[in-house]
């Protein structure tokens, strides 16, 4: 490995929201990233919706794109947490397979990665339905639909876990304060 693959001890680190469509990834990383910042990290949000305009515009929901736009994802990630950011990724990602391959590579790298599961029923997210994709999605009208007609495989060993069914927001934001406050905050400033 190159010393320019290597992690610059600098406090870099991947914060991996990974959850469906709707579960909060985008209003929980959004809160998160004004936190660090305010403590001090230099921090990168990139999120799902973002990335499919710029990074990988053209791509489908196929699992051979969604894989593509995960790995494009992880890829950026990795290269700004070994220059000491903070990168906050917040897209659906929804296979584990993909998801633990850039963990390995990232941690081979020397750089952590902190999964972060933004857990809710569909039952839920149906009923919330923001973006109006769940009734399309469950009348048939768009295919493939994570959750509802394509797969998600939860993260097995998340190192956050928050579930925003059956928590309030501030209740899931406390859960990853906590856990970044002792964890990645105090290494920074160690
Ligand atoms: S991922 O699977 O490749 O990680 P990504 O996070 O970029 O997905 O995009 C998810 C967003 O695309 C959803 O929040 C939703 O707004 C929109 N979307 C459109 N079609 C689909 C679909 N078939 N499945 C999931 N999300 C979709």
């Amino acid at each position: 490995m190159s010393a320019q693959n290597k992690a610059d001890d600098s406090g870099g680190c991947i914060l991996w929201f990974t959850g469906l469509s709707g579960a909060g990834k985008s209003t929980l990383s959004t809160v998160v990233a004004d936190y660090l910042q305010e403590n001090g990290a230099k921090v990168e949000l990139l999120d799902g919706d973002e990335i499919r305009t710029h990074l990988s515009a053209g791509l489908t929901f196929s699992k051979a794109d969604r894989d593509i736009n995960v790995r494009r994802i992880g890829y950026v990630a990795r290269l700004l947490a070994r220059n000491g950011v903070i990168a906050i990724t917040a897209a659906i990602s929804p296979y584990k397979d993909v998801r633990d391959e850039i963990r390995a590579t990232a941690e081979r790298e020397g750089t952590p990665f902190i999964e972060i599961h933004v857990n809710c029923d569909i039952d839920t997210l149906a009923a919330r339905d923001v973006k109006g994709l769940y009734k399309k999605a469950l009348a048939g009208e768009i295919q493939h639909f994570t959750g509802v007609s394509d797969p998600y495989e939860p993260p097995t060993k998340p190192e956050i876990s928050v579930d925003s069914g059956r928590q309030s927001r501030e209740e899931s934001i406390t859960i990853i304060k906590e856990y970044l406050a002792e964890r990645v905050i105090a290494k920074k400033t160690a």
